[in-house]
């Protein structure tokens, strides 16, 4: 069976991760458990994107070297998804050395092809997309994504010719219907390609951003930060000799948001092209993540930490609450609430009820071992579950092979229904009283433990740790042969007389969890220096190991805002050896900008929490008297993030 290559974006280490770039790492993560499933060897490959104009002003921003400030983002990428349960098998930075050779190699290969060109160009720029616009792509005279006016720059750059394969991409499009899918994102790139194609300037002088890898034909020149990312896809797998590289680049799919399919849809297949190489097969497109009904983004103020949300509400509800919600393709809004909702509606209370209800009546009635049953002595009318749960493996693998997981989900929660509604229907509680039912008693509970088994199957790749725990209260080895759709696909696997697991919740019911932030703030609950009879009272003693738990960094303050609608909180942006988002409820006595530079100590192993819409990695030592809140600081200046004990 052919192996399964699937890519995601390598991400910016210009911010901290959020909800979208969990959302597609997750996503890829459970393409990958699916298609192992199927019996594929899969490769997953992620990373980071560390080069050019926006990573160098935010190292600038932070006052810290482009190296040190990457390093420092990219770990939180790379350890984050262990933590949201994503197996990658490997993990790239552009930075690494065997990534630039590879980059310096393409560039050479193309150069030597003959379809890279050096000349004088004078253009409209845009330094956040880090590319020249069109006057017809903008919006009202303004880049469309970050809408601000492009820079009139003139300068001498290489160019690739792209405008020569613009036929030959139309008609490998059109040829190959779904190399770029859904269809909605074939069509736009196709109507994109209606209009003349430019060539791409893929150069950057030294003299304006030195922060990139160097044309191997012109040392006066970087590369373009999209010609250095995209090839991170077969850097990646050891090209041109890796085994890797053999063996998974014949099969390789990217998944990509919406933002970036026109490197992806246009740039990319034509660099492969005239590089000589195989195409990928598929590109996967899906929408946007808006969070309650805006666009996310740092100015905003609500961007989602990942994280946070993994901890409050765990990491299997998380995972699927993403691929359920979403319509792989479409823009999805995310709320807490809705989040919310489904582990009370599908999770609590569909798949979670349904298994305690049928332990608890394996046990009640037959001694929690699985019953021998005969299968055709299912009482009268009752839902054939078995022809149910087939039709069932087969619409979700149809669903789960083009990336469409929301209704490969809809699907499993369909099936579950009918086995909520079979239970209710031939009330095994009734059957029960009837010695003469027994038979049929067996066969409805049997059916039963079957169709748990393949619903905790299905889940796996969205749910792994939940489907774990089913097979294992369903008394199974839990072991990979349980988990392959072959097994799924058959009825009768559970042997009779298995043993069975003590029951207990899932899933249990959740309450939102968004933290008073106002009355969360330093200043209500300081300590008063003196009590109500004018003595002072102090907190509980503790040991010293107590107190070494708490881990005191030192800080830089680099940036300082008001957060909107919230009068007491500033969003502090800290560099204690890593940038951190501190909320710190001391916006009454201090102007932002009077932070700014300020050394604080800042308790950094705090669990985030999320304050008017912003997720706090830590707290600044404050003290707060009736005058107001006065930050503690240090008596000399010492290296960001050294310890304070
Ligand atoms: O574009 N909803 O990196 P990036 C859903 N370095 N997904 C979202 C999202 C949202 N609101 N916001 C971001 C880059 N994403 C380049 C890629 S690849 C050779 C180079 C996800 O950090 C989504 O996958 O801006 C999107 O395509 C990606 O993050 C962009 O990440
Ligand atoms: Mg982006």
């Amino acid at each position: 069976m052919a192996p399964f290559y699937l890519t995601t974006p390598i991400y910016y280490v210009n911010a901290s991760p959020h909800l979208g770039h969990a959302y597609t790492t997750i996503v890829a993560d459970v393409a990958c458990r699916f298609q192992a499933m199927c019996g594929r060897e899969t490769f997953l490959l992620t990373g980071t994107d560390e080069h050019g104009d926006k990573i160098m002003k935010a190292a600038d921003a932070k006052g810290v070297s482009p190296k040190a400030y990457a390093d420092s983002i990219s770990a939180q990428f790379k350890t984050l998804w262990p933590d949201l349960n994503i197996h990658f098998n490997h993990f790239i930075r552009t930075t690494d050395a065997s990534h630039k050779a590879v980059v310096t190699q393409i560039l050479q290969t193309i150069y030597d092809a003959g379809d890279i060109y050096f000349s004088e160009y004078e253009g409209l720029y845009c330094y956040g997309c880090e590319r020249f616009y069109t006057e017809r792509e903008l919006v009202n005279g303004l880049c469309p994504d970050h809408e601000t006016p492009p820079e009139p720059i003139k300068e001498a750059n290489y160019f690739f010719k792209m405008s020569k394969y613009q036929q030959w991409l139309i008609d490998y499009i059109t040829s190959n219907p779904d190399f770029i899918r859904p269809e909605r994102y074939k069509n736009e790139i196709l109507s994109f390609l209606k209009e003349p194609l430019d060539d791409l300037c893929i150069s950057r002088p030294k003299s304006r951003l030195d922060w990139g890898i160097t044309l191997p034909f012109d040392n006066d020149y970087v590369t373009y930060v999209w010609f250095d990312a995209l090839t991170n896809y077969i850097s990646a797998l050891g090209y041109p000799d890796g085994e890797a590289y053999k063996k998974y680049w014949p099969v390789a799919q990217h998944v990509v948001a919406k933002d970036i399919i026109k490197p992806h849809g246009i740039f990319w297949p034509i660099m492969l092209k005239a590089a000589g190489l195989p195409l990928y097969s598929h590109l996967n497109v899906h929408g946007f993540w808006r969070i309650e009904e805006s666009k996310m983004s740092k100015s905003l103020g609500n961007v989602v930490s990942p994280l946070a949300l993994k901890e409050v509400y765990g990491v299997d509800a998380f995972r699927y609450f993403l691929c359920r919600e979403m319509s792989f393709g479409l823009d999805a809004n995310f709320s807490e609430q809705a989040l919310v909702d489904r582990i009370n509606a599908d999770l609590a209370n569909d798949i979670g009820n349904l298994l305690s209800r049928v332990l608890s009546m394996t046990k009640k009635y037959f001694n929690a071992r699985v019953p021998d049953a005969d299968l055709s002595a299912l009482p009268e009318g009752a839902t054939d579950l078995r022809t149910l749960a087939a039709d069932t493996v087969d619409i979700y693998e149809t669903h789960m092979k083009v990336f469409n997981f929301s209704k490969a989900l809809a699907a499993v929660w369909e099936l579950i229904g009918a086995m909520n509604r079979f239970v209710d229907h031939t009330a095994p509680w009734a059957l029960a009283k009837d010695p003469d039912c027994r038979r049929a008693l067996e066969a409805v509970i049997y059916f039963l433990l079957e169709g748990l088994r393949i619903s905790a199957g299905l889940i796996y790749p969205v749910m792994p740790e939940t489907a774990a725990t089913m097979m294992q209260k369903l008394g199974l080895e839990n072991d990979e042969a349980d988990f392959t759709i072959n097994n799924l696909r058959q009825w009768g696997v559970l042997p009779a007389d298995t043993e069975l697991a003590p029951s207990a919740a899932l899933f249990p019911r959740v309450e939102m969890k968004t933290p008073d932030a106002e009355k969360k703030s330093p200043a209500d609950t300081a300590t008063k220096a003196a009590g109500k009879d004018g003595k002072v009272e102090f907190q509980p003693a503790i040991d010293i190991n107590t107190f070494a738990g708490v881990d005191l960094r030192v800080g830089r303050v680099v940036q300082a805002e008001k957060i909107p609608k919230a009068k007491k909180l500033l969003k502090l942006e800290v560099d204690i050896g890593e940038p951190r988002t501190v909320v710190a409820g001391i916006a009454e006595s201090y102007e932002p900008s009077s932070l700014v530079g300020k050394q604080v100590i800042v308790v950094a192993n705090l669990k985030p929490a999320k304050l008017m819409g912003v997720t706090s990695h830590g707290m600044v030592l404050a003290a707060v008297d009736e005058k107001g809140a006065v930050v503690a600081t240090l008596d000399g200046t010492v290296n960001p993030g050294t310890r304070v004990k």
